[in-house]
């Protein structure tokens, strides 16, 4: 069962994305308004080993609750020793599962989306990480590993047996990795049949496709990924939709000033965290969303790619503005 304060209900949600959502930006985001934050995919052999820099991918601020630490791999003795280590080290609000990543170099190990295609051991995942920790479990899903064989309600069917607390489905199949659209009808027909609470994933690029996406699917949170980058106003939008006050007229629309603004901020940031060489690199996959539509953003990023300090930042900022 999810604790009271675990409500996912009419939610937005910040997707786990591997190099984006480190603690700066998923602070970010709760600060706009997202229901709950993931961290990216960790292995969970890494954990065991006790790796320094995966051990430190998992620190989180209190601010940042409820949050989700997402662990991969295809040993379930190993995956729950890594939960027991988590739950005891981190006490995130939940410990998610990871069942969906597309990459060759995670599905040639039957790690990913490969369990979708042996769903005994995703079962025996499942049921050994519910048992081993005392929080809530959760997974996310693709749709399936390919076209003949999608069947992701019998795949929640399952995953619901095994003592899982909710779903996300992202319904792609791993043969599509991330080409054409989701097709959230498998989120509704999913949603009709779970009795946990079901997050839809995929292609929720506007608080309006978020409302959609509840209207169509029934789901209980929408998990966004790609649509937050550069862009956590969308949380601030969609604290709207909650408050029943959702109109055209109420959704704020950032303005270039306020897009670097916040640029800016997530910079200094970044540079407190990882140090200015470090934060500065880490920094430049946000820039390109942060300056995305906006006036002659191909040249600002080229003069914001090349700045090595901070204060080289700054002064392009500053012209630009
Ligand atoms: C750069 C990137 C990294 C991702 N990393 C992860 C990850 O670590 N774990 C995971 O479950 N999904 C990961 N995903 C998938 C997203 O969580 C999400 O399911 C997918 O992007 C579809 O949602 P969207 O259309 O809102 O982006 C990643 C996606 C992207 C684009």
């Amino acid at each position: 069962m999810i604790p009271m304060s675990f409500n996912l209900s009419g939610k937005l949600v910040l997707a786990p994305m591997a190099g984006f959502t480190d603690s700066v930006f998923r602070t970010i985001c709760r600060r706009f308004g997202a229901g709950m934050v993931f961290t990216d995919l960790i292995s969970a052999k890494a954990i065991t080993y006790k790796n320094k820099k995966t051990l430190e991918m998992m620190e989180f601020r209190e601010e940042e609750r409820p949050i989700g630490i997402q662990l991969y791999g295809s040993d379930p003795d190993v995956m729950a020793e890594a939960a027991i280590i988590v739950a005891e080290k981190f006490h995130p609000n939940v410990i998610d599962l990871n069942f969906g990543c597309p990459v060759k170099k995670v599905v040639s190990k039957n790690e990913g989306s490969a369990l979708l295609k042996d769903l005994p051991l995703m079962n025996k995942i499942a049921s050994r990480v519910v048992n081993a920790v005392d929080i809530p479990v959760s997974a996310k899903i693709r749709s399936g590993w390919d076209k003949e064989s999608e069947d992701p309600v019998s795949v929640v069917n399952m995953l619901e047996s095994c003592g899982i607390a909710f779903v996300t489905i992202h319904p792609r199949t791993r043969a599509q990795e991330y080409r054409g659209l989701s097709n959230w009808d498998w989120i509704r027909q999913v949603k009709e049949k779970a009795h946990i609470p079901v997050i839809g994933n995929g292609d929720v690029l506007s608080p309006q496709d978020a409302v959609r996406m509840f209207q169509q699917t029934g789901c209980d949170a929408v998990m966004v990924g790609r649509g937050a980058l550069g862009n956590p106003w969308i949380f601030k939008n969609m604290g709207l939709f909650q408050q029943g006050s959702f109109t055209e007229e109420n959704l704020t629309q950032p303005d270039a000033g306020e897009k670097l603004s916040l640029a800016m901020t997530h910079l200094k940031q970044c540079i407190e965290k990882y140090g200015e060489c470090s934060g500065i690199r880490q920094m430049r996959k946000h820039l390109v969303y942060y300056t995305h539509n906006l006036p002659k953003a191909r040249e600002l990023r080229k003069h914001l790619f090349e700045a090595k300090t901070i204060k080289d930042l700054e002064d392009v900022f500053h012209e630009y503005k």
